[in-house]
């Protein structure tokens, strides 16, 4: 009898579960089948990933960025992968751009906008004493002004539509001060700030607002010359470069997080793609820290000076193997003038 009974609750039980979601399944929970979402940062390295992860998981895309030729790709990719996609380039630091953005948005998706995903920004900052008010006004307009125009104009539709998601990249810059980053930090914990606040304000309304925090992700990162170095590179030998450099890279995180290896922009897309389904729909003023463990688990600290010299070790064999590159793999024919300037 109890045994029966106990059946008869946890079939009860799952039915519930089941008529809320409409499935249990995780690819049915973890998708974005007909989602229609506007995207920003989408012919970046995170960016044109997230694009492709949500076409290929049934999402209809609004795709923007600056770079024209990057996102006509990227659009191109998505129509490929069988989604519904569409590319408007814009700048995020007019507002005027951001109100056309939006209003493109909305005409191309019947005016029922289901997601937005800022992932468009600044990847670094440069010391305090090497910025300038031009600097200051670029990271807060690129990053958190665009965010706030956005979000703006969308936020009436997803109200009258009774529900919504937001997600905003931020990173874990925005947590903890690491590095001489000021703006940058700065300007991601802005957007931290914005997203809590804008979870309490809509939640009312069924909209959800999270972030993501990413820490190290393999991409091009002006922080790191071996990056930048890439691009001075020439084609033909870009590729087996930069698998050495990524491997170096790989090298580098094992001595800075617990995970070890760099992150990729699929693990920050798949983190965007459950904030945005049915699976997170309890989830709202969360950050999801993607980082390999580096801002919770304090490994350098804890790991001491000892790690702290193998770690710029590790720094100095990716500088010795782009320095004895052979002069002919550079597009100028000779090692570029900052590498001699920082590292003589
Ligand atoms: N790569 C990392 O390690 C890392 C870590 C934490 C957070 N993030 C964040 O993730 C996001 C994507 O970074 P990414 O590594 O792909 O860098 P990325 O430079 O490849 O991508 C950023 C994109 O934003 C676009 N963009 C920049 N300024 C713009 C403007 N004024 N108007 C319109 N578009 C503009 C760029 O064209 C680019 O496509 C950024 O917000 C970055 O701060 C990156």
């Amino acid at each position: 009898m109890v045994q029966w009974w106990l059946d008869f609750a946890i079939k009860r039980r799952e039915k519930k579960l089941n008529d809320a979601f409409g499935s249990l399944q995780a690819g049915d929970v973890f998708s974005a089948r007909g989602r229609r979402v506007l995207l920003t940062g989408a012919a970046g390295h995170i960016g044109s990933v997230i694009a492709k992860v949500f076409a290929l998981n049934g999402a209809e895309m609004f795709l923007t960025d600056i770079n024209q030729a990057g996102l006509d790709e990227v659009c191109a990719e998505c129509a490929a992968a069988g989604a519904k996609a569409r590319a408007h380039a814009a700048d995020l630091r007019s507002t005027d751009a951001m109100k056309a953005l939006a209003q493109e948005t909305l005409a191309f998706f019947d005016n029922r906008v289901d997601a937005l995903i800022h992932c468009g920004g600044l990847t670094w900052s440069y010391p305090m004493l090497h910025e300038d008010d031009e600097a200051f006004d670029r990271h807060f307009q690129t990053s958190v002004r665009s965010f706030w125009n956005l979000a703006r104009a969308l936020l009436p539709s997803m109200k009258a539509a009774g529900g919504g998601s937001i997600t905003v990249i931020a990173s874990t810059h925005g947590h903890r001060a690491d590095g001489a980053c000021a703006l940058y930090a700065a300007s991601k914990a802005a957007l931290l700030s914005m997203t809590g606040t804008l979870a309490g304000e809509f939640g009312a309304d069924g909209i959800r607002v999270n972030s993501v925090s990413p820490g190290w992700i393999l991409g091009y990162k002006p922080k790191y010359y071996w990056d930048r170095a890439l691009d001075l590179i020439k084609p033909e030998f870009r590729a087996e470069a930069a698998e050495k450099v990524a491997g170096h890279q790989d090298e580098l995180a094992k001595l800075i997080q617990t995970l070890p290896r760099v992150g990729r922009p699929e693990d920050v897309a798949m983190a965007c793609l459950y904030l945005t389904s049915d699976a997170a729909r309890f989830v709202t003023g969360a950050d999801i820290v993607l980082d390999g463990g580096k801002t919770r688990v304090q490994f350098e600290s804890r790991a001491g000076i000892a790690q702290m010299r193998r770690r710029y070790e590790a720094e100095d064999a990716t500088h010795q193997y782009l320095h004895n590159l052979p002069l002919e793999y550079w597009l100028a024919g000779e090692l570029p003038p900052w590498h001699h300037k920082r590292h003589k």
